[in-house]
């Protein structure tokens, strides 16, 4: 591995692949399942590339290796930085202030120190695996210094930045201590991508209220400082998917479209099925949501004989205080609602604290009428996308906050404010009476959207920007997308 170089990098947080231990102690390696490996693998391939990521547990040192066509530069995290780094600044200090703020964030100067000191060893192995004048492509909160730290050590690279979650107003972002290194962090890359227009925005105006800098949508005219020459940065939204084909195949399969009848038949064959599906995270609004479902089962609106909501909360981020208090505040609030309202024989609310594999996710899709999405911020919502691609039954109803990325895109949708709680219920309500033909006419626009912006089109959008600002060099020579097809359609809404 010692002088192994790659023309295209990526750096995550997270590796692409999960390492399973057996019960007789041995490991291996299963791909994750998410959108981002399937979006960047044929680019992958193309250039022999490589990824750079942690494999999601402390004090694993691993060699680099290749798990299926993939070549795999493991980054290990002491306990300590996963205390200070992973669970402290990103996901106590960042993550709550990107979502606004909707629990404090909290700021130590421990953490900082372990996530500039972490950001800096990603930077240092991306550096040492790209080959001359190789495209680096960095993902995430977790990783904002890395493309200066990388544009330091190795100017002949072209670096890119995609921001997975949203990018706060100035007002916000503004609390951070360390608001001038993030914000010069990011600007070491060519292109930083985000997923709203708005989150471009909020980006833009943070650098011209802390550095100065001339911003004209998309380009951030950055000056020439005492170490690096002067530069054009792009900053613009490139609203990411997921394999729509994929996702729909599956759901088309015999095995998932049997599954789902099976799920409704061991719900007890109820009117309506309702779903919500999150990490069990605060800002997916989860809550909001039982609140509004348990008021129109007490105002008798809804009746537990008829309506069954099955809420999947997949374990996230266990050790960090304030996840264990939402659980704990869930899960009294399921009880209670199943204790109030459930009768012998029909539950008010199937609750699910586990992950599940991507089939009976699909199946999940399939066998439920309305699906909940009540974000009270994401910076996309992948699930809503999902449903909308499982759904090739035409069949479905998608309530979905006007908080989630998704939000833009999906107009379709019965689009709520899950702060206005009787907003909310009055919406779940139109999606459980609408009639067919509504939920026909809405679904085909929603699919018609998800296809044209599936997560090939997102990656290939993104390097081709990435391709363009440095100087139009296809150094990648791959088949991506011209910029043009970036442009925003939006889609107006069926009159109902
Ligand atoms: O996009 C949001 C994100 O934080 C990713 O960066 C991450 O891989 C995923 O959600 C799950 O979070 P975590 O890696 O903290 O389990």
């Amino acid at each position: 591995m010692a002088d192994e170089r790659f023309a295209f990098v990526v750096v995550s947080n997270r590796l692409p692949v999960d390492r399973v231990v057996a019960e007789d102690g041995s490991a291996s390696w299963k791909q994750s399942p998410g959108g981002l490996v399937t979006a960047l693998e044929p680019v992958m391939r193309q250039t022999e590339g490589a990824w750079v990521g942690w494999i999601g547990q402390p004090e694993i040192i691993l060699e680099p290796f290749t798990h299926s066509g993939l070549r795999i530069v493991p980054l290990a995290l002491s306990a300590d930085e996963v205390e200070h780094f992973y669970e402290g600044f990103s996901n106590d200090t960042i993550w709550p202030l990107y979502h606004d703020v909707i629990v404090p964030a909290t700021y130590h100067r421990e953490w900082w120190d372990s996530y500039v000191a972490v950001n800096q060893r990603f930077a240092d192995q991306a550096a040492a695996v790209a080959d001359i004048g190789a495209t680096v492509w960095v993902h995430d909160y977790q990783l904002q210094l890395v493309p200066r730290m990388l544009r330091l050590a190795r100017p002949d690279l072209v670096i890119g930045f995609f921001n997975h979650i949203p990018f706060p107003a100035y007002g916000l972002y503004s609390q951070l201590p360390w608001r001038t290194q993030i914000i010069e962090g990011l600007l070491g890359a060519d292109v930083v991508g985000l997923q709203r227009v708005s989150d471009a925005g909020n980006f833009s105006r943070a650098v011209r209220r802390l550095l100065g800098y001339t911003t004209r949508s998309p380009y951030i005219e950055v000056p020439r400082t005492d170490d690096l020459p002067a530069r054009r940065v792009i900053a613009r939204a490139f609203p990411i998917s997921i394999d729509v084909e994929a996702f729909e195949e599956l759901a088309r399969s015999p095995a998932v479209q049997a599954r789902a009848d099976q799920i409704r038949a061991e719900l007890g064959n109820p009117k309506t099925v309702m779903l919500g599906v999150d990490r069990l995270d605060y800002t997916k609004g989860i809550g909001h949501r039982l609140k509004a479902f348990s008021e129109l089962l007490d105002e008798g609106r809804l009746n537990v004989a008829d309506v069954t909501l099955v809420q999947v909360a997949s374990p996230s981020r266990e050790r960090v205080e304030t996840y264990k208090h939402l659980r704990d505040e869930i899960e009294l609030t399921v009880g209670r609602i199943n204790g109030d309202f459930g009768t012998i024989g029909h539950q008010a609310v199937n609750y699910l604290h586990h992950g599940f594999p991507r089939e009976e996710m699909a199946a999940l899709y399939l066998a439920s009428d309305v699906m909940l999405v009540t974000a009270l911020r994401d910076g996309m919502n992948l699930v809503a996308k999902e449903y909308v691609a499982a759904r090739h039954d035409e069949d479905g109803v998608l309530v979905l906050s006007e908080f989630a990325g998704a939000a833009d895109e999906l107009r379709s949708s019965l689009r709520i404010n899950p702060h206005d709680i009787d907003g909310l219920k009055d919406a779940i309500m139109q999606a459980v009476d609408m009639p067919r033909a509504e939920r026909r006419k809405r679904m085909r626009a929603l699919r018609k959207r998800v296809r044209e912006n599936d997560v090939g089109h997102w990656s290939r959008s993104f390097l081709r920007a990435l391709s363009d600002a440095s100087g139009g060099i296809d150094r990648l020579g791959a088949d991506l997308d011209p910029l043009g097809d970036l442009e925003w359609t939006v889609e107006r809404p069926p009159k109902p």
